[in-house]
């Protein structure tokens, strides 16, 4: 709890100062707490060793999440399953190459790295590369586009996931902090006690981690890495 509290004071007192921090243990906040983004990278060896394949329905041969995430996962698709909305797994786990190329087919497609960037992080600084975000879609459609969001599973899901430890992690609103475009197909697991607080709080991951360093979330913390 110590080590996470300094690292969590580290975090916090580091946000919004610039620079890139690229070491993955000070980034994670206990648990399955981590914060990646544009300032928090991951190094280009970083490889979970514990993926697992979810027991769900998916687009692809394999899909790959940390166990926590991969059992949460399940529990939320037989879930939506039994209120009649059949869910796909598209994209689990991502290695830094797999990223990298992603994101260069994208600077190709839309002709400049600022509107790639939008919508694909760079190698590095995706959540995909921890194992514990997941791209959804619905038995009629696994594009990964805004319709998801209207669709009744999309809905479902947004009102559901943080029940299962899942945020929504990029909404239109958030854009100017965490630096993408509304993603209403991309989960991220935070565990139950994190999703349920950054739901109750409608604010991104980015700030939620900085809130934590407020006295008032300490118990939030302290019970979720219990
Ligand atoms: N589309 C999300 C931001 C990613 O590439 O990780
Ligand atoms: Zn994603």
């Amino acid at each position: 709890m110590i080590k996470q509290l300094l690292a969590l004071l580290m975090l916090a007192a580091s946000l919004g100062q610039g620079g890139v921090h690229t070491l993955v243990d000070q980034t994670n906040l206990g648990g399955t707490l981590y914060l990646v983004n544009r300032t928090y990278q991951l190094t280009q060896d970083y490889r979970p060793d514990d993926l697992v394949m979810p027991n769900v329905k998916r687009t692809s041969s394999e899909v790959l999440l940390r166990p926590e995430a991969a059992s949460a996962l399940e529990s939320l698709f037989n879930a939506a399953k039994v209120e009649g909305h059949t869910l796909v797994a598209i994209s689990g786990f991502r290695s830094y190459q797999t990223q990298r190329a992603i994101y260069q087919r994208k600077v190709s497609a839309t002709g400049s790295k600022q509107r790639a960037q939008l919508l694909v992080a760079p190698a590095g600084t995706s959540e995909h590369q921890l194992g514990l975000a997941i791209d959804i879609g619905r038995k009629a459609s696994t594009n990964l586009n805004a319709s998801f969001g209207r669709s009744p599973e999309g809905q479902w899901v947004a009102a559901n996931a943080h029940e299962f430890g899942f945020i929504v992690r990029y909404k239109a609103e958030w854009t100017e902090i965490t630096g993408y475009a509304d993603e209403p197909w991309h989960l991220r697991f935070v565990g139950v006690d994190h999703a349920r607080a950054i739901v109750n709080r409608n604010e991104p991951l980015e700030t939620y981690i900085q809130s934590l360093a407020n006295p008032l979330l300490q118990e939030v913390l302290a019970r979720a890495n219990n």
